[in-house]
């Protein structure tokens, strides 16, 4: 048998992580004992009421059958009202929510929906990789928007050229952002609207981390003036409410974004597990004093890490949002930097350029790690020289 890959899986980039991967069990085989800060998966537990939700729905053999599509009509409305309570945003369940398996789930799902070969994409890079692989898996072009530090790592709209905002289909967003950690101000969603309607581009802004905010509240791209003529916006209970393993998220915008993505969604997947709706439910209209926790958590850890790291001589740069960290790499390749750090000091990070050629000159680290490891990771790059 000859098992060829479709061209499109073999246009997809070398796993850069799979450097990173072979080397840490490498390491880990001699002994060492690594602090792993390169994922962006939460290290603490689904809070509790919301776990007793789940258990209580499971045992209800109502929940056992094929779920509808669109997503439970209570999770669509808890939705609403999270959007309203949080951001002051009003929609419409019924039309304008869409449960999800995650927003992973929806962020794959909706170039299918929109993009035909030869349209253009507009990507954030460095951004979360989905956006420019499913663009690439429907034929899109993929034109970067390099996001740079001294812009506030927002790009610049006014460098994309006539020509290509003529062709773009989508522009994807995502603030707060991974890797970078940026908030979008108001003013700069005000621009985005203004040039998406100018053009005709559909707005899609990945807002999985809007909770994850440590002084200043992160805000929703829905809350601009005529987003919701151009745009959706995919939320996510994964980070929130430390849920990552449970897939459920939702998007929501324009009526039409939101159909089409049904559409898609119809013929592929048969939507997400009742049970985890209503856990999300719980999540959604509970108590948010677990989620004031979670951010007195990061914030710790963040405090500990970036001025440890500051101490020590990096430039490090102290994230508003997200749970990730930016270092610079001292103008060595994010690569050759990340693989210096896991040898010499059995600290694990990613680098930046795993999610575009953008993030070079930077590492991330996920503070996925309680404040103790997290000190002795400061003390181990303190020892380091490079
Ligand atoms: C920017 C961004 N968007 C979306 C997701 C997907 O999250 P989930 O599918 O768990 O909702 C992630 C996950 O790490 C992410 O970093």
């Amino acid at each position: 048998m000859n098992f060829k890959l479709a061209a499109r899986i073999g246009a997809i980039p070398p796993y850069l992580f799979a450097h990173i991967d072979a080397l840490k069990l490498e390491e880990r085989a001699k002994g060492k004992d690594l602090i792993d800060l390169g994922i962006g998966d939460p290290d603490l537990p689904t809070p509790p009421h919301i776990v007793a939700a789940m258990q209580e729905a499971t045992a209800d053999a109502g929940t056992h059958r094929y779920p509808a599509y669109v997503g439970l009509a209570e999770f669509r409305a808890a939705a609403a009202r999270f959007l309203t309570r949080r951001f002051g945003v009003k929609v419409d369940p019924e039309r304008e929510v869409v449960t999800l398996i995650g927003s992973k789930e929806g962020i794959a799902h909706f170039p299918v929906a929109f993009v035909d070969p030869g349209d253009v994409v507009l990507v954030p890079d460095p951004g979360y990789p989905v956006y420019a692989t499913l663009t690439r898996f429907m034929g899109g072009e993929v034109f970067a928007l390099p996001l740079r530090r001294e812009h506030g790592f927002l790009p610049d709209l006014a460098a994309i050229p006539e020509r290509v905002a003529r062709r773009a289909k989508i522009m994807w967003l995502n603030y707060p952002n991974n890797p970078t950690a940026a908030l979008a101000p108001p003013e700069f969603y005000r621009q985005v609207v203004e040039f998406a309607l100018r053009y005709d581009i559909i707005v899609a802004s990945d807002n999985a981390y809007s909770e994850m905010w440590f002084e200043t509240p992160a805000g929703s791209f829905l809350q601009t003036p005529g987003a919701m003529e151009c745009g959706l916006e995919f939320h996510s209970l994964s980070k929130t409410y430390n849920m990552t393993g449970w897939r459920v998220g939702f998007a929501v915008g324009h009526a039409a974004l939101v159909a089409a993505l049904l559409q898609v969604k119809t013929n592929v997947d048969s939507g997400c597990f009742e049970a985890v709706q209503r856990a999300g439910v719980a999540a959604l209209d509970g108590d948010q004093a677990c989620v004031d926790e979670l951010r007195r958590i990061y914030r710790e850890r963040r405090d500990v890490f970036c001025a440890g790291l500051a101490r020590a001589g990096y430039d490090v740069i102290k994230p508003p949002a997200t749970f990730y960290v930016l270092l610079a790499t001292k103008g060595m390749p994010a690569l050759e930097f990340t693989m210096r750090l896991l040898r010499e000091a059995g600290v694990v990070a990613t680098p930046a350029t795993g999610f575009g050629a953008g993030g070079e000159g930077f590492v991330r680290f996920a503070l996925t790690a309680p404040v103790a490891r997290l000190r002795e990771a400061v003390a181990r790059l303190e020892r380091l020289r490079l």
